[in-house]
């Protein structure tokens, strides 16, 4: 008896390992969808792209001697691998999403890119390493993902390949849990609630994955938005900031004008003047794209930034002397 029970749980346990391994993620098929591609619709896609998403900084090349890491001419979309100075678990490659037929994204269909965008499945099934925020992109509004698709097809093709992201076991099996179909239409937030448009927005550019701190992967309980996740690169290292209204070690004591400030100063660097990187400077902070946000979507971002938990915790955003790794 003893025996038939042991050897139940044993097939129960193998038969779960089994199911853990081989399950793919929770998908639903693709929409039939053909996005309307007028020419308001491509410029909203083009700010959500290049601006607010900054979808452009994670899936191109880009020249981080310079100040901000400008995008390396011609390679707009062209996939890359990331360092592993970064410390990801395997090779993470944000791929090529240009047009190019064989490279990118050129023989998706719209519905496809809308999936991969908010649900995190990729064109044959397979769940997205979920460093691509498609979490956060589930709330992208219908009208808003339309528009990036409409401005996506605007783009050239780029002939450039990236070797496909290889995630190390075991998180390669649970981030098969990540991805969800979006269920129904999802609208876009009254602009006239500034606390909803502007969680949005933070929402959108993803201001809280790389404003808090990460152990194992996930995010610290109660370390929201107040800073302290490495970056690095060869060479240099930054610090998340403390975007958390604590007022000693956050932003708790900025005015509006102040934030506004900080992100319009940016405005002044053009590709010939951009500073050389060093230490003191690097950043991954996308500032050559959110400076461009129009001063509504600023004030709505710190309205909302205002209203999270404030934390304190003092951050040494560009420490002297890059750790050893
Ligand atoms: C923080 C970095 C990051 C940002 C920002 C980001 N992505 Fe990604 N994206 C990734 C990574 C990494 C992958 C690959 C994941 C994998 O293969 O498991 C990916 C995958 C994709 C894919 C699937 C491509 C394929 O061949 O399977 C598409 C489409 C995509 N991203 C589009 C976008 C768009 C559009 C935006 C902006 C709205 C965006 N991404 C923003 C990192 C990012
Ligand atoms: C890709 C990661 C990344 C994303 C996305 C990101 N940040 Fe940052 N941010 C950083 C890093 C790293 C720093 C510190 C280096 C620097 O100041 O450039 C920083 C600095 C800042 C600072 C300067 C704080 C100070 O004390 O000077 C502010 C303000 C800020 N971020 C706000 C935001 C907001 C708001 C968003 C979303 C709209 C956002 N960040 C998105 C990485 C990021």
């Amino acid at each position: 008896m003893k025996r038939m029970i042991l050897l139940g749980g044993l097939v129960a346990v193998v038969g779960f390992a089994t199911w853990f391994v081989m399950r793919g993620p929770n998908m639903a098929p693709a929409s039939s969808i053909q996005v309307d591609r007028s020419e308001a619709r491509v410029a909203r896609g083009k700010y959500i792209y290049a601006e607010l998403a900054h979808c452009e900084g994670c899936h191109s090349e880009r020249d981080f001697k310079k100040f901000g890491g400008p995008l390396v001419a011609g390679m707009d979309g062209s996939g890359i691998v990331f360092p592993k100075e970064l410390g990801l678990p395997g090779r993470i490659a944000p791929p090529n999403i240009s047009q190019d037929p064989e490279l990118g994204l050129g023989r998706w269909t719209d519905g496809e890119i809308i999936r991969a965008i908010r649900e995190g499945v990729s064109r044959d099934g397979r769940a997205l390493f979920p460093m691509m925020p498609y979490q956060n992109y589930a709330n992208m509004s219908d009208e808003d993902v339309e528009s990036l698709v409409a401005y996506l097809r605007s783009m050239p093709a780029v002939k450039h390949d990236v070797p496909p992201t290889k995630v190390d076991f075991p998180v390669n099996l649970f981030m098969k849990s990540a991805p969800r179909p979006v269920a129904g239409r999802v609208s876009a937030p009254d602009r006239a609630d500034r606390l909803a448009y502007g969680k949005y927005l933070v929402s959108m550019a993803s201001c809280e994955n790389c404003h808090t701190k990460k152990e194992r992967g996930e995010p610290v309980e109660g370390m929201n938005y107040a800073g302290g996740e490495p970056f690095r690169i060869p060479g240099f290292e930054a610090f998340s900031a403390n975007i958390s209204p604590d007022v000693e070690t956050g932003i708790g004591g900025w005015s509006e004008e102040k934030f506004l400030d900080k992100f319009r100063g940016y405005r002044n660097f053009t590709d010939e003047n951009l500073p050389v990187a060093v230490q003191a400077n690097f950043t991954v902070m996308p500032w050559l794209g959110l400076r461009n946000l129009p001063d509504d979507d600023l004030k709505a971002i710190f309205a909302y930034l205002k209203t999270v938990k404030p934390v304190r915790n003092k951050v040494d955003v560009h420490p002297p002397v890059v750790s050893k790794l």
